[in-house]
This record gives structure tokens, C-alpha cells and sequence, in this order.
């Protein structure tokens, strides 16, 4: 293996604890593979390009078979750049805060951008979707700052580690790796949880 691409989906920076957790992890993981390059996406630095009209209509046509037209060209290939980035690597760590009971919407939207049929996944009528990024590794780092599993549903629901999961599988991904740091506000111990929190992250890197 030569590169473990970090895809991070927070704005906070230096403020961040899916980054402080995901650098826990890091710190580790470079120590056990001080051959493997890392590489940093940061979901937030503006460079994602938007997935329109033009886009949508090549997908539909190239999962049907055909081609983009010259029209949709560009933005197909705007998309195609973002997919060859993410499948370049060898392994990923996903750094991924709760926002709004599911996900960021820069993750959904480079999802969005790079899950295409013959790029990430294929399908026929008879066996549905086969996702096509094999035999690769994924660690995902959940954080979120009410909800936690077991809290009552005032506290939230899970979009966030259900809706993230199900996109790994579906594209493929078989061995996935999670630590989750949920502190709820139900709890006084934030600060003992988040020690704790980037212990498990420090573990998790060392057996990645
Ligand atoms: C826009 C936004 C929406 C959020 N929505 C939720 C939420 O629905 N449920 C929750 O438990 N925490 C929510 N949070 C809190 C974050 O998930 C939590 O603080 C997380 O640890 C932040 O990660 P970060 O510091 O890496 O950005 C939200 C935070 C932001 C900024």
C-alpha cells in the first residue's frame, strides 16, 4: 500500500474533534506505516465543483449505456477528476462531524459527484448495484455533540453513521473500521469522553 487519502468534512479547523480525533489517528497509523504517503482532502476548501443539470443528464445517460453529450462534457469531466482522486488512494480515513442528524453537505455533495455508474458502482436489473472500489480499507471517525446512541429521540436520530455505512457498502468498501465520539449532553463527562474518545482513535490507527 503507498496512500491513505483523508477526507475530512468539517469547516472548524484547529477547533475541530472529528480532526483532532482523525490526527490521533494519524499519528499512530504513521507510526506502524512509515512508508505509506498521506494525503489530505479537506471537503471545505471550496474546490468541489457543483454536480447540475448537466452533470445529472450525463449520468442518466451513461447509466444507460451511452455517452455524455459535448454539452455535458465538462462538468462530467469536472466529476470524473474529483472520482480519480478519491480512487487513486489505497485506503481512506473519513473524518465526519453530525450536522443536522446526517452528514455535512459537502460529503453528500462529493458522494454525489463521484458515485457513478462504471466509475464506482455498475448495475443490472437482475442483481441491483455492485459497488466497484474492492479490497480496500476505510476507518470513518463519527462525532457528534447531542446525539448518542441510546439517547431518546429528542436528543436525534442517526442519518449520520447509518447514511455514511450504507454509502461504504455500497460502494464496495467490506472492511470498515469506526470510532465514534458521541458525547451526549445528557452526560457531564465531555472531557473525560473526549480523552477517551482520542484513545480509541489512537488504538484504531495503530491496527489500521
Ligand atoms: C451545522 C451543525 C449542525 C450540527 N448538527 C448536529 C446534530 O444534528 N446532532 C448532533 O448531535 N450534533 C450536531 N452538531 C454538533 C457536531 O456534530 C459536533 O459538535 C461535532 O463534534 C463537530 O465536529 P467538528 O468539531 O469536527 O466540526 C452540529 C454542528 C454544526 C456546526
Amino acid at each position: 500500500m503507498t496512500k491513505l487519502l483523508h477526507v475530512s468534512a468539517s469547516p472548524r479547523g484547529a477547533l475541530s474533534d472529528s480532526r483532532a480525533l482523525a490526527d490521533a489517528f494519524l499519528d499512530t497509523y504513521r507510526q506502524a506505516h512509515p512508508d505509506v504517503a498521506v494525503e489530505h482532502l479537506d471537503l471545505f476548501d471550496g474546490t468541489l465543483p457543483t454536480f447540475g443539470g448537466l452533470a445529472a443528464e450525463a449520468k442518466m445517460a451513461a447509466f444507460g449505456g451511452g455517452e455524455p453529450s459535448a454539452e455535458q462534457r465538462g462538468e462530467w469531466d469536472a466529476a470524473r477528476a474529483v472520482f480519480n482522486r478519491f480512487a487513486e488512494a489505497d485506503a481512506y480515513l473519513f473524518s465526519v462531524p453530525m450536522w443536522n442528524a446526517g452528514v455535512p453537505y459537502v460529503l453528500k455533495q462529493w458522494i454525489d459527484i463521484i458515485s457513478q455508474p462504471g466509475w464506482l458502482f455498475s448495475f443490472t436489473p437482475e442483481a441491483g448495484y455492485s459497488g466497484l472500489i474492492l479490497g480496500k480499507k476505510a476507518a470513518v471517525i463519527y462525532t457528534s455533540g447531542v446525539y448518542s446512541p441510546g439517547a431518546p429521540l429528542a436528543f436525534g436520530a442517526d442519518f449520520h453513521a447509518a447514511f455514511f455505512n450504507d454509502w461504504l457498502r455500497f460502494a464496495g468498501f467490506t472492511d470498515v473500521t469506526e470510532t465514534h465520539w458521541q458525547p451526549t449532553v445528557l452526560t457531564a463527562t465531555r472531557d473525560a469522553d473526549k480523552a477517551a474518545g482520542l484513545q480509541r482513535a489512537a488504538d484504531a490507527g495503530s491496527r489500521f
